[in-house]
This record gives structure tokens, C-alpha cells and sequence, in this order.
């Protein structure tokens, strides 16, 4: 394998000539030298490449080379006499791969808004920030599969089409291959699924927990990492119409364990990053959001805080004036209120738990007062929840009767249902929003720049 530029950059200066491939950031001539910055994503600096023109045979070569084209320099890594870096490269073996015209090309030297690189997502992954936002969501993902590997669960992919809707919140999208101009009809006047592709309704999966259970059921500790689909008209900066959810399920365990293994992922996850994109999280803290590598040390070292949803809404009562939306107790929270919990109530992460049925999914495990389940939201500052999770049901009985509640058929569910029928016991998990991660740890202000191709309401371009 070629030696990739972080690997050049950590070089010690000798005559060995090695090369370096990627693409022109910057580049400043006079009259003897050029100076060339090159970058390959590998990390946030470039290798600063010294070409000294006399040297070089091909004088017009100097002339095309231009910000955004692809080279391969050739030459020794030396010590630097510039202030800026340790080591460059001393070259005069340079071949222009691909030209990059200047007056067309997008990105120009000058910074970007945020929203124009956004009309330009083939291309923003070329900039500081967007290459940093993809170098730490690649080290979570890994870093997420670590974790759960290293305790012994096992990876389970469930199905991207599914036909049941976990959450029950009508949130689906269809998947359909029927002709929409003239459907076929039931005698009812209806559209007749069962002449569709899988003869029968079909949706995109909200979530991989239905399923995911099935498979803690026999293996004990699984989890799920793959894509989910909301069909939900949220236009927020934490919203996505596709996003990445990362779903543990285990048996055995209830809601304490439950929220004690989201505590020691989460954080787990923090440390990770700090350790492994120390150069791209100082990034983040200097430009993007002030501190975030100091906060996340803190909360790395500390205990996240607990409530009750109904000693949540207490607190926020208090404050009923503040908010958009007022409180009271049976009232779904609202973003507003998870950050005020988080910011101003624990002032570090917290885990609300025990919230009123009717404001979660029919899965949840109901308390002995009737009236509350054992779910539980990880709220983390600046963007509230960052996981759902809960005990799940285990009795037949209770699990039926709140399906019916609920007017979900419980044949369509029936083998969601055996599960409690053959050898059920308590069983927990939980889905961590992987952008909400993302975003949160490199403190970017909006979910659609952690995503490489964010889909959301009138929006799927590229
Ligand atoms: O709270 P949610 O809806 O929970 C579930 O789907 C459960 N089945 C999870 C489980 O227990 N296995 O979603 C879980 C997390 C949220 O906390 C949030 O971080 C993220 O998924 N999430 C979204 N992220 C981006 N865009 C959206 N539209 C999201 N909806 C949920
Ligand atoms: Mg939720």
C-alpha cells in the first residue's frame, strides 16, 4: 500500500523519495519556487510540496496546475523551514493528473457558506469541514461496531422493506411497483395490494427493533446499524428522512442495565473520537462550536443525571412561561423542553424515563401504576434526544391488549406476538440516531451537513 499524506506528514526528514498523491488546495508561485498544498482526506493538513523550478523540465507544467487539480509529487520528505509544519516534501517530479479549470470550478479558495456547499455535496467533502465531518463519522461507525463486538453481540442486519411499522406512527414510506395512474381496485373501491410486487403493502423500515428482537430471542445480545426511513414532515436542523440507527436489543436485561449500557456506549463513543480525530475534533472546537472537546471530556467523566418524565414535567412547569409550547403532565416533550432539561435543569446529559403510554410506542413495557412505561430518552445538550429506548413488553396478555388499544391488528403482528410465547423474558434495547451522534460530538449546527446525501421533505438531490 502507498503511504497515504497523514502517514508522509509524520515522516522524519531523509533522502528516500516517496511519493504523494492527491489534490491541489492551494498553490502560491514566485519567481524560483511554487508552493503546492496537497491533500488526500487522509487528515486535515496538507503536505506542503517545494518545487523548485529551475529543476524542473517541463516549465509550462507550473503554469496548469491549479486549485482543486489531482498531482502525484515525487521526492524526499525534508525538514521545513516554514513555520506551519514540521516536514514537506522537496519535489520536481510532478505529474498532472487531472486538470481543474479555474473559472468553473465550484470551490474557490475563498470560505463557503454552509448552505452553498450544500448545492454542492459531490464537491464539499474537498473542504476542511466537510472532510472532518466525514473522518469522524467513519471513526464512530467503526468505533460503534467495536463496542458492541468487544461484549459479545452479535451483528444482525433486518430487513430495509418492511411490513410492519414498529412505531406505529403512520410514518412510512411506501414501496410500491404498482402503476400509480391507474391502480388496480378492490371490489371495495380500494387500491389492491395484493396484485403489488410483494402482494402485499410494503414500506420502508422505521426501525430494526421488531425485527432485531427476534434475533436477541436466540442470540441473546444483537444489535442492528443500518438505514431507517421516516416519512415525517419535520423540517429541522435534526431531522432526516433517511437516517442511520444503530439498535442494540437484549435479553435478559431491563430498563436500569438498559440505560447503564447507552451511558457506557455513548460515552465510549466520546472517547473514541477525542483519542482517534484529535487533529479534526480541535477543528470542530476552535471554528465549529467553541470547547466541544473539553465538554465531551466532562461528560466522559461524569455521571449522566436521571429523572422521571413526571419529575421532568415538574421542572419544567416551573418555567411554562419560557416555552413556545407550555407543559403539563401527559404532554409529549418537545425539543425545546429536552434542552432546557439538559442545559439548564442537569446541565449535563440525562436520561428521562417512565413517560406517560400514550405518548410512546405500543412495545413499551407498562408499569404497575398503569398509566406509565418503561421507556426512557438520553437528552444530550444543544440537540435534546440523541436515544429512544425502553424494556420491552414480555407478556402476552398485556403486549395484546395494548395492540388493541391502539387499533394495531394483532394477527399482523403474531409472530412479534409469539416471542412472548415461547420462552419470553424481559428484554431491553435502544436506537441511537447515528447522525444526532455525529452532530452532536463535531458540534455541526444542522443534521444535513453529517450526512454525505441528506433526504428530507422536498429534498433528495444527487
Ligand atoms: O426514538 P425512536 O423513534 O426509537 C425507535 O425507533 C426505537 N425503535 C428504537 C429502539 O428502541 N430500538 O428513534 C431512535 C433515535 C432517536 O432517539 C433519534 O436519535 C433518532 O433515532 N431519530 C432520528 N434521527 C434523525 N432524523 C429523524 N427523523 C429521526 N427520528 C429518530
Ligand atoms: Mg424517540
Amino acid at each position: 500500500m502507498k503511504e497515504r499524506i497523514s502517514a508522509l506528514l509524520k515522516r522524519k526528514s531523509s533522502d528516500e523519495v516517496v511519493s504523494a498523491e492527491g489534490w491541489v488546495r492551494t498553490k502560491r508561485d514566485s519567481k524560483n519556487v511554487c508552493f503546492l498544498e496537497v491533500n488526500d482526506g487522509s487528515c486535515l493538513k496538507g503536505l506542503q510540496v517545494v518545487i523548485d523550478k529551475e529543476k524542473l523540465t517541463d516549465q509550462d507544467l507550473i503554469a496548469s496546475i491549479t486549485t482543486g487539480c489531482s498531482v502525484i509529487c515525487r521526492g524526499p520528505i525534508v525538514a521545513s523551514a516554514g513555520g506551519n509544519q514540521d516536514v514537506e516534501m522537496a519535489s520536481t517530479d510532478i505529474t498532472l493528473v487531472g486538470e481543474c479549470p479555474v473559472d468553473t470550478y465550484p470551490l474557490q479558495k475563498k470560505r463557503h457558506t454552509i448552505e452553498y456547499l450544500r448545492e454542492i455535496a459531490h464537491l464539499r467533502a474537498r473542504t476542511n469541514m466537510f472532510g472532518a465531518v466525514a473522518r469522524v463519522r467513519n471513526t464512530l461507525s467503526f468505533a460503534v461496531h467495536q463496542f458492541f463486538q468487544e461484549r459479545g453481540f452479535s451483528y444482525v442486519n433486518t430487513p430495509i422493506i418492511s411490513a410492519s411499522d414498529c412505531e406505529g406512527a403512520g410514518e412510512q414510506f411506501l414501496v410500491t411497483t404498482l402503476d400509480l395512474a391507474n391502480p388496480p381496485k378492490t371490489e371495495e373501491g380500494l387500491i389492491d395490494y395484493s396484485k403489488d410486487f410483494f402482494g402485499r403493502e410494503a414500506f420502508l423500515t422505521v426501525s430494526g427493533q421488531l425485527e432485531g428482537e427476534t434475533y436477541a430471542m436466540a442470540l441473546k445480545n444483537i444489535y442492528t446499524f443500518g438505514p431507517t426511513f421516516r416519512a415525517e414532515n419535520s423540517n429541522t436542523k435534526r431531522h432526516l428522512s433517511e437516517f442511520w440507527m444503530v439498535e442494540p436489543e437484549m435479553a435478559f436485561c431491563d430498563l436500569t442495565q438498559n440505560m447503564e449500557v447507552a451511558e457506557e456506549f455513548l460515552k465510549y463513543l466520546f472517547k473514541t473520537v477525542l483519542e482517534k480525530c484529535s487533529e479534526d475534533m480541535a477543528f470542530f472546537s476552535k471554528f465549529v462550536e467553541s470547547g466541544m472537546e473539553e465538554t465531551l471530556r466532562t461528560i466522559v467523566d461524569t455521571p449522566f443525571a436521571h429523572l422521571t418524565y413526571t419529575e421532568a414535567v415538574k421542572e419544567l412547569e416551573k418555567h411554562n412561561d419560557e416555552f413556545e409550547f407550555p407543559v403539563s403532565w401527559g404532554s409529549d416533550l418537545q425539543s425545546e423542553h429536552e434542552k432546557y432539561l439538559t442545559e439548564v435543569v442537569c446541565k449535563r446529559p440525562v436520561i428521562v424515563t417512565d413517560y406517560p403510554k400514550e405518548i410512546k410506542a405500543f412495545y413499551m413495557k407498562v408499569n404497575e401504576d398503569g398509566k406509565t412505561v418503561r421507556g426512557m430518552d438520553v437528552l444530550v445538550p444543544r440537540l435534546g434526544e440523541i436515544i429512544g429506548g425502553s424494556e420491552r413488553e414480555a407478556d402476552l396478555e398485556v403486549l395484546t391488549k395494548r395492540m388493541e388499544e391502539l387499533k394495531l391488528d394483532p394477527e399482523a403482528y403474531w409472530w412479534y406476538l409469539d416471542l412472548r410465547r415461547f420462552g419470553s423474558v424481559p428484554h431491553a434495547g435502544f436506537g441511537l440516531g447515528f447522525e444526532r451522534l455525529v452532530q452532536y460530538v463535531t458540534g455541526m449546527g444542522n443534521i444535513r451537513d453529517v450526512i454525505p446525501y441528506p433526504r428530507a421533505p422536498k429534498l433528495a438531490d444527487f
